[in-house]
């Protein structure tokens, strides 16, 4: 049952704020997923009608129903048909006539979709509601690309002297001193890395900041950015959408507790070149999938964090990194559980 933990995770689908009256199509996964909002929150189905399997996210939400563009079946929030204009009053509507729910959340500024029967927690990130840190979303970036080798790109400290020169590193200070990887808590963190960082502006000669990684879970991670002696933070974290087997949504969030009174843009500016200096990296990269079998590619000391990732999607069995689930997979694995609870 390799994907069941990936299914079990939260992946986020778009911009809280994108979420208006109308309803969305977004995919994860591999699946078709409308997502729509009304009084009573935000909610998921399978974008498919059952009654002759439209996509949902062609029709409107009334009443706080999702209204079926084809036949204008509707459905409320819990999945239920609560009307099917076609059918005369007196007859009853079928019981089979349901949506598929997921989960959905409404968290960090974003929408998360969760489609599995187990859903894990949300990830933690305490810094958005603390006070005296603000936080930016950027993107959502469009990658042709697997959301591991997307994830290691985000974790690999080595590259930011070459891909990202001038800007997160130097060029003159290229060496990776040892650092220690940890389990903790359910997710993988680093001690304190320190890079040289030239300062972009230009205005300073620059320094050492300490990069502190966090893998949360295999589709998300984080950094925060310290420098001794000063009390600014600057934190990262990634989520990246596995749509579908091609391609692949990374959404950003950047928070800081400094320069709360300058402009965000410049902000998300740096951080759209930073992500667009990876972009053509990491979708050149073969194989797609993320190779977890150890003897494949190199290693270095330096790629201790990256090591220790692919370890992990190893040990929970994500085998070749997060190839989407299609239905067929799905039903798979259903069967298999049911027949496992079943004994
Ligand atoms: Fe949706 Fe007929 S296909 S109501
Ligand atoms: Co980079």
């Amino acid at each position: 049952m390799h994907q069941d933990k990936l299914w079990n995770e939260w992946h986020p689908v778009c911009n809280a704020e994108e979420l208006k009256d109308d309803p969305k199509q977004v995919f994860v996964l591999g699946e078709r997923v409308v997502i729509f909002r009304n009084d009573k929150g935000v909610h998921a189905f399978k974008d498919l009608c059952i009654h002759r399997g439209a996509a949902l996210s062609l029709g409107k939400v009334k009443d706080g129903n999702l209204v079926c563009a084809y036949h204008a079946w509707e459905y409320n929030s819990e999945g239920t048909c609560e009307k099917i204009p076609a059918l005369p009053c007196e007859r009853p509507i079928p019981k089979k006539a349901r949506a598929t729910v997921y989960h959905c959340e409404e968290y960090l500024g974003l929408i998360w979709v969760n489609l599995g029967d187990e859903p894990a927690p949300l990830i933690p990130y305490p810094e958005h509601d603390k006070e005296g840190y603000r936080t930016i979303i950027c993107g959502p970036y469009e990658v042709k690309a697997n959301a591991p080798r997307i994830i290691e790109n985000f974790l690999d400290v080595s590259h930011l002297m070459f891909v990202h020169e001038g800007m997160l590193g130097d060029a003159n200070h290229v060496e990776i001193v040892d650092y220690d990887v940890e389990f903790i808590d359910g997710r993988l963190i680093t001690s304190k890395i320190p890079v040289f960082q030239p300062n972009a502006d230009g205005r300073s000669k620059g320094g050492y900041t300490d990069y502190v990684y966090e893998v949360l879970n295999p589709t998300t991670a984080r950094f925060t950015k310290t420098s001794e002696g000063s009390d600014e933070e600057f934190t990262i974290l990634t989520a990246v959408n596995q749509e579908d087997d091609e391609q692949c949504k990374v959404f950003m969030l950047l928070t800081r507790n400094y320069d709360l009174d300058q402009p965000d843009e410049p902000f998300r500016e740096f951080q759209d070149v930073i992500f667009y200096q990876d972009l053509d990296v990491v979708e050149s990269q073969k194989p797609e999938l993320l190779p977890l079998d150890l003897q494949m590619e190199m290693h270095l000391k330096s790629d201790a964090l990256t090591i220790a990732y692919r370890r992990w999607l190893d040990e929970l069995g994500i085998e070749n990194g997060t190839m989407p689930v299609g239905d067929e997979k799905r039903n798979q694995i259903r069967k298999l559980k049911s027949k496992e609870s079943a004994r």
